[in-house]
């Protein structure tokens, strides 16, 4: 990162983001992509890019962008969303095509859906690409645009060995999270076609997200991309063991399957989701409390077997 030959990106003249973008877009066979803060911004500005004010995004219930971006789709889009109660975070095309609004002067127009792949509060689930397929028919059938919040789509790619251009073909806009997994310290990517991204480069500017020097960033990003993708499926696997040790445990309800690096488990019996936390929290094991009753734990590439085996032993004395 410090080695980084850096530019001012708000005039497109920083070397290192140029060249994470460009990798970025290649790697999934799309024209263009953006360098954002975040993966907040990069999902509110494509939702900003592809609708209007007034118009309605058919997503899952549990999706980050209807529930963890702060009412950012109606903030600063203007839009209503269409919930759906999907399956562990991911909807299917039935349930899509059956909340498309009728072209009625009452009605919102329906312009986006947006899925989430991984699902995180899914506990990792991952969709399957014929579903995606599928939910992409019945997109171009009525004429809506089709977001995937990708913050984790290099887990469900490497469990599922999947070739991301498999999504570029899918998707107007794909978010890819560089932190979270992939381990750089922050920053997001937003993918499509080069027009499009040329309307959320100006988008980017007025949410505040044109940054200056931000190769030293990009590079820590293009360190994880090159690096950081292949070893997914070790949190993977550690998140296995985890679950292998919790569910002996009295205090283990229902688990989510685990089918990539999260886990989500009911908490019972001696124990509720804050105290479980907080009595993890004092060996310095963090976990997060997602409701009263449930508890999430995420592995990443900073997490070591030696971390993970020593949870292990907490956990069994717990
Ligand atoms: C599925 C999903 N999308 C988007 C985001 C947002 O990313 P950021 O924290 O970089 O804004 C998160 C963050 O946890 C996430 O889990």
């Amino acid at each position: 990162m410090f080695r980084a030959e850096v530019g001012d990106d708000v005039f497109g003249e920083d070397p290192t983001v140029n060249r994470l973008e460009a990798l970025a877009a290649d790697m999934f066979g799309m024209e263009a992509s953006l360098f954002c803060p975040s993966g907040t911004m990069t999902n509110q500005i494509a939702i900003k890019c592809h609708t209007r004010p007034g118009d309605e995004v058919i997503c899952d219930n549990q999706s980050h962008v209807y529930i963890y971006e702060g009412g950012g789709i109606a903030f600063n889009s203007g839009c209503q969303v269409r919930p759906i109660e999907g399956d562990r975070g991911r909807i299917n095309a039935k349930q899509v095509k059956d909340s498309i609004n009728p072209d009625d002067l009452h009605k919102a127009i329906t312009r986006l859906v947006s899925v989430e792949n991984t699902a995180n509060r899914g506990g990792g689930s991952c969709y399957q690409l014929t579903e995606l397929q599928n939910i992409k028919e019945v997109c171009l059938e009525n004429n809506l645009l089709f977001h995937l919040d990708g913050a984790r789509i290099f887990n469900a790619i490497v469990e599922n060995k999947e070739d991301p251009k498999d999504y570029g073909l899918l998707f107007d806009s794909i978010s890819v999270c560089l932190s979270k997994g992939l381990g750089a310290p922050v920053g997001s990517v937003l993918l499509g076609k080069r027009e499009f991204i040329g309307k959320a480069r100006r988008v980017r500017k007025v949410f505040g997200g044109g940054m200056r020097q931000a190769g030293y960033l990009a590079a820590a990003g293009i360190f994880a991309l090159q690096n950081n993708i292949e070893r997914l499926h070790i949190d993977h696997l550690y998140a296995k063991q985890m679950a292998e040790a919790l569910l002996k445990k009295s205090f283990t309800g229902k688990m989510m399957p685990v089918e990539t690096n999260i886990i989500i488990f009911e908490v019972k019996e001696n124990y509720t989701a804050k105290s479980l936390a907080e009595a993890l929290k004092t060996h310095d094991i963090l976990v997060i409390a997602i409701s009263p009753t449930q508890v999430r734990m995420v592995f990443h590439l900073d997490i070591t077997e030696k971390m993970v085996m020593e949870t292990i032993r907490v956990i069994e004395v717990l």
